[in-house]
């Protein structure tokens, strides 16, 4: 009997030490250390993410390796996040999983973080059986804190990158409008959390007039601090007694932003099939509309399980085993990459 492929994935481009088991495509563990020691700075500090990962990422393997009921020894191969992301922190993983594929004498897998997130629709659990997953070609509207672009995916490993933002990404507006109300970091659950609770209307933020399938979220930051610098100087108490309605009218301007685009782009490309991804895709009123969009236009929709919404090892496993299929194992000359690239 053939032997099963086992990956080991490993994540660490930001705040998150992640790693991950997987057994062919279905997930056998998933193991996360968030770091909570950025909150205070209201942002993630380098830096200490790069320690921080250091002091992770040993004790996260073994965990997910004990979670999966596994012995090193029966991993097939090690996926690592390549890029784009912190250079220091992905120096951690990148090492880690040199290191490792070197001691086991298996082969090496660089991911790219963001094929990784569109790819976690391919994770399959144990307990949900026939789970849909997309259909090539599709579109994925990718969102999170460094991210928002439009993806046309037309297979597992081929993927094209048809809009995506001029300046600041959608989960940074969040975070950073999050941060001019005193929320802490991340702020876009914050948001979300007292958006439910208030009136989307009450106040109107700048919408950008980009081409394309391109974004812009600056303008839309610059307008929520302006507004809010000009009504504390009338009341001081005006973020307090504004709170709620500022959120739901600062997150339904966000997904009317994302939502347009992803549209256009599907009706001009004509594809029926639209996923979301990245950790935006974590907010409730994006899901809903996203989700809306299958009885308007009669698309399917696929939105990720929350697990998997933000940065985790279990996208980086699944896009280790498409490409262990497909033989692109990696040199250990490979070195991590900061920036995105166009071509994913
Ligand atoms: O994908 P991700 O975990 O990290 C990056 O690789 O960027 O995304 C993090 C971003 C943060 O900006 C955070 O505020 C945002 O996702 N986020 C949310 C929600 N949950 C996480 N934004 C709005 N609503 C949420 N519920």
């Amino acid at each position: 009997m053939n032997k099963p492929t086992i990956i080991l994935g490993i994540e660490s481009s930001c705040d998150d030490t992640s790693a991950s088991v997987i057994k062919e495509n279905v997930i056998i563990s998933n193991v996360i250390a968030s770091q909570k020691v950025h909150e205070k700075y209201g942002g993630v500090v380098p830096e200490l993410a790069s320690r921080a990962h250091q002091q992770n990422i040993i004790p996260v393997v073994d965990q997910a390796i004990k979670e999966a009921n596994i012995k090193k020894e029966d991993i097939t191969a090690i996926a690592y996040t390549r890029g784009p992301g912190l250079l220091g922190s992905l120096l951690v993983g990148t090492s880690f999983a040199k290191g490792f594929s070197q001691a086991l004498n298996i082969p090496l897998l660089e991911v790219n973080h963001l094929q990784g997130h569109i790819l976690a629709h391919f994770i399959k659990e144990e307990k949900i059986k026939d789970k849909p997953m997309p259909q090539f070609p599709f579109l994925c509207l990718l969102v999170s804190g460094g991210n928002s672009q439009i993806i046309l995916v037309k297979d597992y490993l081929k993927m094209e990158v048809i809009g995506q933002t001029i300046d600041d990404a959608a989960g940074e507006a969040f975070d950073k409008c999050a941060k001019v109300m005193g929320l802490s970091y991340p702020g876009g659950p914050h948001i979300d959390k007292l958006a439910k609770k208030g009136n989307s209307e009450k106040f109107k933020f700048s919408k950008p007039q980009i081409e394309n399938y391109n974004y812009s979220f600056s303008g839309l930051k610059t307008s929520f601090l302006y507004l809010v610098r000009d009504e504390v100087r009338k009341n001081s108490n005006f973020i307090e007694e504004n709170k709620e309605d500022l959120c739901a009218s600062l997150q339904k301007t966000v997904v009317d932003i994302l939502i347009k685009k992803i549209i256009k782009a599907a009706k001009e490309l004509n594809i029926q099939q639209v996923a979301l991804a990245g950790g935006v895709s974590a907010n409730s009123e994006l899901r809903k509309t996203f989700f809306n969009l299958s009885s308007k236009y009669g698309w399917k929709t696929y939105i990720p399980p929350f697990a998997f919404t933000t940065d985790n090892a279990a996208m980086i496993a699944i896009t280790g085993y498409y490409k262990y299929q497909k033989k692109e194992l990696s040199p250990l000359t490979d070195t991590p990459y900061s920036r995105v690239n166009n071509m994913l």
